[in-house]
């Protein structure tokens, strides 16, 4: 049994046999509805989904993901278990863990996404805290990946405020040998505790450049999200108009690299870190990029569960 809580901790030759597998799984998948089964992996599992968050993507793809490869789909609201209020997670963990074969979690604090997963006897896969958001980037790798060729060596730009889903791209640059600029306000850079993570040696993989267009011309795949985290607080007047000078737009993206692609995790707040204009443009490739959640998370499963193929 694996647990997929972050990409560092994940060796590369894991890493690449589930985006290998999920390849497999999205070529099998042939017209028709959604719920058509091709392969039946997943037969008599139950799968528990508890997110402390709202979600659209995760839990839809994880969901339509489990029911397509024969596999049953528990959801477990917050208002209706005991988890962390009334009884501890490390009890509430081993509880769900006699009922269930696998989980999908989505918590505020990475310490609580640990505790829990110490504590199972079952894969915990990690559906996104304040601090990662794994199962999204090894996503945008598969999605860079299936366009581009192979990410090694290639620059990921990272405009706007460093959020958890910069902290995973930072995870999955020294595995993956590429290199990551953050261009945003200095008060909104990635922070320290996730720098000093990286292995010693592999400093060259992370640089700032403030300036967008000196950033832009490097970028073979830029990236942003949401200047506000779902537990972030409003940003004040003054943060906003200097995140404005990072926002990605046509005249910005339009001096990059011919080949360049765009990508964002979404929900997106159009007008404020891209415009519709670009949202729309054909170097943005978030609804593939949204697609390919439910193929990598049928591989991230089957990999926990030791039902790759
Ligand atoms: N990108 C992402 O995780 O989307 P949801 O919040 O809708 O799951």
């Amino acid at each position: 049994m694996n647990n997929f809580l972050n990409i560092n901790e994940i060796t590369l030759t894991e890493l690449e046999s589930i985006l290998e597998d999920a390849h497999r799984l999205k070529k099998s998948l042939e017209p028709g509805f959604k719920g058509l089964r091709r392969d039946n992996r997943l037969e008599g599992c139950n799968l528990g989904l508890y997110f402390q968050k709202p979600s659209t993507r995760t839990r839809l793809s994880f969901e339509t993901g489990t029911m397509q490869l024969g596999g049953k789909v528990i959801n477990i609201r917050p208002d209706e278990i005991h988890l962390n209020e009334g009884e501890s997670i490390e009890d509430t963990a081993k509880i769900l863990s006699l009922f269930l074969d696998a989980i999908v979690i989505r918590l505020f604090k990475e310490e609580h996404l640990y505790e829990f997963a110490n504590s199972a006897n079952i894969p915990v896969i990690n559906g996104l805290t304040n601090d990662s958001h794994p199962c999204q980037v090894l996503t945008d790798i598969f999605t860079f990946q299936e366009l581009r060729g192979n990410i090694s060596e290639k620059t990921v730009v990272w405009f706007g405020v460093a959020n958890n889903v910069l902290n995973s791209f930072l995870h999955a640059s020294t595995h993956f040998n590429f290199k990551i600029i953050f261009c945003g306000p200095e008060k909104f850079k990635p922070q320290k505790k996730v720098l000093d993570l990286r292995p010693r040696g592999k400093e060259r993989f992370f640089e700032i450049e403030s300036d967008p267009i000196k950033a832009v011309k490097q970028a073979d795949l830029i990236v942003t999200d949401k200047w506000v985290s779902m537990h972030d607080k409003p940003l004040n007047e003054k943060d906003l108009e200097e995140l404005m000078r990072f926002q990605i737009n046509k005249t910005l993206v339009d001096k990059g690299k011919k080949e360049v692609l765009f990508m964002h995790c979404l929900p997106a707040s159009k007008g404020l870190e891209v415009t519709d204009e670009m949202f729309k443009d054909k170097r943005s490739v978030v609804f593939e990029e949204a697609e390919n959640r439910m193929h990598l998370q049928k591989a991230i499963l089957c990999w926990c569960l030791k039902k790759i193929s």
